[in-house]
């Protein structure tokens, strides 16, 4: 049997902060209010020269050289974003040339906050069938151009950055299992326009924090229980959640609900904020940079975002 697995990861933040006190002379909000309501202390912006691209092959560059290959050996790239460099071609083109790496299939994906948990899945299935050997996942987001820093609900919450990892074929689980959903139903609940689109909507965030917040806990809540219940998880068996990074509520409630302490939870939304697409690509990382992730950990790795979109990868380290 054919399975893939979790080689390298890499991860890049923007080295400019705003903070919750920087955010208190920009609108009417206070550090308590943040920290109470998201756990957000900090969010990274990047600079006028970065680009989604650029913060992309920042991390696939330590994803590459953590797995040990070279920038040749990448069959396929999949890269998830929200907040592309041009409409077309794909950021994953520009991330290709950027890499170096020639001839290999390349594309984006646009699944919001759930690109990287659907990127992984993708990249899975080229691996199982035989298809690609090593497969570059990057989700990058440059989604504070898309925020009005005049909106109190919205501004306290994004942040730019990439999260990416190399997945390569291996004899033996690597990924369990992978879980994808989505409702176009709500569409409205939390989305940006495009600027020339006849859609006429803002091309700012738009979101409607608090049912966006109540849908989030119930389908994370269902699914965590699901996937459990389908691979016959007990709650010890897990050793880490790896969740999409929005808001340190939603994240306790989705513990709870596997019966996992918060010491078994990645959190990196105090200092990363949301990052949207790179959110659980950056907290991986961060987990096995800090080496708190060990080898042969049993990961089980969720998001929920924009669409809705909303998905997990049960994986072994
Ligand atoms: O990544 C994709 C998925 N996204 C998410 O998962 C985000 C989900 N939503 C959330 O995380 C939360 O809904 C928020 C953090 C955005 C908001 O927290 P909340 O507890 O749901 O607050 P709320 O929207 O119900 O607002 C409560 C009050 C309102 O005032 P009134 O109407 O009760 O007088 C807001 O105007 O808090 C007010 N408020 C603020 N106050 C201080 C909203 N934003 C702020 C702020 N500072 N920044």
């Amino acid at each position: 049997m054919r399975y893939s697995g979790i080689n390298g990861t890499g991860g890049y933040l923007p080295a400019k902060v705003v903070t919750n006190k920087d955010l208190e002379k920009m609108v009417d909000t206070s550090d308590e209010w943040i920290m109470e309501r998201t756990g957000i202390s900090q969010r990274h912006v990047a600079e006028e020269h970065e680009t989604t691209t650029s913060m992309a092959a920042a991390a696939a560059k330590k994803a590459i050289e953590a797995s040990q290959l070279k920038p040749k050996d990448i069959g396929m790239i999949i890269l998830a974003t929200s907040t592309p460099d041009r409409a077309f071609p794909g950021t994953a083109c520009l991330l290709q040339e950027a890499l170096g790496i020639r001839n290999c299939p390349a594309f984006d994906i646009s699944a919001a906050c759930s690109g990287f948990v659907y990127g992984m899945t993708i990249a899975n299935a080229f691996i199982k069938t035989g298809q690609a050997n090593h497969v570059l996942v990057v989700g990058s987001e440059l989604i504070t151009r898309y925020v009005d820093w005049k909106d109190r609900s919205t501004c306290i919450l994004f942040s730019d950055g990439a999260g990416a990892l190399v997945l390569s074929a291996q004899e033996s689980p690597g990924i369990m299992a992978t879980d994808l959903h989505a409702d176009g139903r709500y569409k409205d609940l939390l989305y940006a326009g495009c600027p020339y689109s006849r859609d006429n909507v803002s091309p700012y965030i738009q979101m409607k924090g608090h049912e966006v917040f109540r849908k989030a806990v119930n389908a994370l809540g269902s699914l965590v229980t699901q996937v459990a219940k389908e691979n016959n998880l007990d709650k010890d068996a897990i050793d880490w959640l790896i969740p999409h990074q929005a808001n340190h509520r939603i994240i306790q409630a989705t513990a709870k609900k596997l019966g996992l302490p918060m010491e078994k939870v990645i959190m990196t939304v105090k200092d990363h904020g949301n990052t949207s697409a790179a959110s659980v690509g950056l907290a991986l990382d961060h987990g096995v940079r800090t080496g708190q992730i060990k080898r042969g950990d049993l990961l089980l790795m969720e998001a929920f975002g924009a669409g809705f979109t909303w998905g997990s990868v049960l994986v072994q380290y």
